[in-house]
């Protein structure tokens, strides 16, 4: 996945780079590298280790000069060393470069390459790059990566340097890159938060397309060599939105941003009984009427709110949806046509499956609407539609606000539908909506109870094994719950239908396996749920419930309560997630784990 950056302009490019760079940390942390060059030299220092850690070592504020590129790396190709890690430099030390994605043609390069006498020191997939530019390279620099960049198969999102030239230039194929354009200075970079200390002004790169940057302008390029004109957008977010603000890590302060991200997807979409998503969606009445069928693409988070949607659209709009993981979708010939509307939900809107499964969808001509926070990014250019989660920047790896925004959006297309095919009265729709506004405040009253939550997180950080349990639209937030103790404490927890428990599960409950149960009050499989809290304490096993406030049925057979106000059954999912997050998130902490950057993992995987 990797985080790549890049700076040209009058002040010293290695700080304004490891702040940057900092704010990619998301993307990939087990290496680090930056280069500069000043008088005609590539000055560079890299190593393995997050980025502090590796700043520690080397010291980047050595590197002097005003032009420079850096880099935080997820290895893909190639161990974590410090010769993998990047910038990677030609033979001759005078061309530097970054890249983020996959060159899969690189054994045949690297080959030829070698043959004519390049002499390679890494594993990677990037060093052919940089002996490519340097082979094609004749006083041209912006030229040599056009040549180059012709011959390579794969992703790309590149920055290049030359000691010779006071100039960056940038290229991008399928992995995110962005132009910050300031005063008297450029950027580029894989996401707009790396930038905003700088800059709120981003030219998007499309794919092949290269950049030039100077100083004091830029211009951007096809791969045949011709200009092209771009926009230059202006972003809505702010540099202190990337901040902790306070927070010992972003997935705190993102958990807690939740009712005010909620209110942010609320607003302007819905007064009264209408729901005013017409533009955004942009399906005529007649097109959604003829809508037969739904199908989501999504990854991880995004397709446990994927699943959450199933089950709001079926129950009130009557059209058969199916979910779709994104990765599996484009193998296995999906049944698409014109009346087949495909929602892709992605936060980032660069997850290279997600994307992949776009594409497959629109090529069979179904009507892609996707539910993307990232805007910019290739699925939110690349869908017939987009209607946003403005949830703000989500930096923590595990996702959350991103999650609870989603099913709003969800939930909105729902209600639209819903109304749109006459399936909805007027009065049923005034009442969603007012169940919908009463959601930022109850948020707020569950993550008031974070002291509680964090008490069981001490009786219970030590295990080994948890499994999440939840029926109708509560079990895909019994995966999420799952997702998030597993993803970031490395403890092993497996999220099942409640029922399902009895075919498998059931075999592992002692009095070691913590059973946590969504088992809220408004669930029409309430009752079944408390028979199956029943099996889970005739076994041994220690359960923890997340209920409905006053509910005293669960309280009675559970050994822990954690209450969640009563909403709508399709809108309990929001709720009730967020006793899981804020469990998970201090249970991680307690064991010391690196809550923001969990080990293997990235934010936005853009690599399939
Ligand atoms: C990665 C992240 C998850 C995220 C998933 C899908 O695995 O670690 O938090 O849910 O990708 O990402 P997307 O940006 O498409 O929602």
């Amino acid at each position: 996945m990797c985080g790549i950056v890049g700076y040209i302009g009058g002040r010293q490019a290695s700080g304004i780079l490891l702040n940057s760079i900092k704010r990619l940390e998301y993307r990939g942390y087990d290496s680090a590298g930056i280069a500069t060059t000043i008088g005609g030299k590539i000055l560079l220092k890299k190593d393995i280790g997050k980025i502090d850690e590796v700043d520690k070592k080397v010291n980047f504020s050595e590197l002097k000069g005003d032009i420079g590129i850096a880099h935080t790396r997820w290895a893909t190709c190639g161990k974590v060393t410090k010769d993998n890690a990047h910038p990677h430099t030609g033979c001759g030390g005078k061309i530097a470069i970054i890249h983020n994605g996959i060159i899969e043609n690189h054994s045949e390069l690297h080959e030829e390459l070698a043959e004519k006498g390049h002499r390679f020191v890494s594993e990677t997939d990037t060093e052919v790059i940089v002996h490519l530019i340097e082979d094609n390279y004749k006083g041209d620099l912006k030229e040599a990566v056009l040549v180059a960049l012709k011959k390579l198969e794969g992703s790309y999102a590149l920055g290049v340097i030359h000691s010779d030239h006071n100039e960056l230039v940038a290229a991008r194929n399928d992995s995110p890159l962005i132009i910050g354009v300031g005063d008297g200075e450029n950027f580029i970079a894989s996401d707009v938060p790396a930038i905003l200390d700088h800059t709120k002004k981003v030219i998007y790169l499309d794919n092949e397309e290269v950049a030039v940057l100077k100083k004091d302008g830029l211009e951007v390029f096809g791969l045949d060599g011709n200009k092209r004109e771009k926009e230059v957008h202006e972003v809505d977010w702010d540099s202190t939105q990337a901040e902790k603000q306070g927070y010992k890590h972003f997935m705190l302060k993102e958990i807690f941003e939740q009712p005010q991200a909620v209110t942010e997807a609320i607003k302007g979409r819905v007064e009264d009984s209408n729901i005013m998503i017409k533009d955004e969606i942009g399906l005529s009445e007649e097109q959604i009427k003829k809508i037969n069928r739904i199908i989501i693409v999504a990854c991880g988070t995004s397709w446990h709110a994927g699943l959450v949607g199933e089950f709001m659209l079926e129950e009130l709009v009557d059209i058969p949806v199916e979910v779709e993981y994104a990765s599996e979708f484009r193998y296995r010939d999906p049944i698409v046509d014109e009346n087949t509307l495909v929602i892709a939900i992605s936060q980032s809107g660069e997850t290279a499956d997600t994307l992949a499964a776009l594409r497959e969808a629109k090529k069979k001509g179904a009507k892609v609407v996707s539910i993307v926070n990232v805007k910019g990014s290739s699925i939110d250019r690349e869908s017939d539609s987009v209607i946003y989660t403005y949830a703000g920047p989500e930096i923590g790896v595990a996702s959350t606000k991103a999650f609870t925004s989603q099913l709003v959006v969800l939930y909105l297309i729902t209600v639209y539908f819903g109304k749109l095919k006459g399936l909805l009265p007027e009065e049923q729709v005034r009442n969603r909506v007012r169940d919908l506004r009463k959601l930022p405040l109850q948020m707020q009253s569950v993550l008031e109870e974070k002291d509680y939550i964090k008490l069981h997180a001490e009786k219970f950080y030590q295990r080994k094994n948890a499994l999440y349990l939840g029926r109708g639209i509560n079990y895909p937030i019994a995966l999420e719950g799952a997702l998030k103790l597993k993803e970031i404490s490395y403890i092993h927890a497996e999220g099942y239908p409640a029922a399902e428990m009895k075919h498998g599960p059931i075999a592992l409950i002692d009095k070691d396996m913590p059973v946590v149960f969504i088992a809220t009050k408004d669930d029409r499989t309430y009752k079944k749920v408390l028979s199956n809290i029943e099996e889970v304490k005739s076994r041994g096993g220690e359960v923890i419930a997340i209920e409905s406030k006053g509910d005293d049925d669960v309280k009675k057979i559970v050994d822990h309560n954690f209450y969640i106000p009563e909403n709508s059954y399709i809108l309990t999912p929001i709720l009730a997630v967020i006793p899981l997050q804020l469990l998970a998130y201090y249970i991680a902490d307690l064991k010391g784990c690196s809550v923001d950057n969990p080990r293997n993992l990235a934010k936005a995987v853009s690599v399939e």
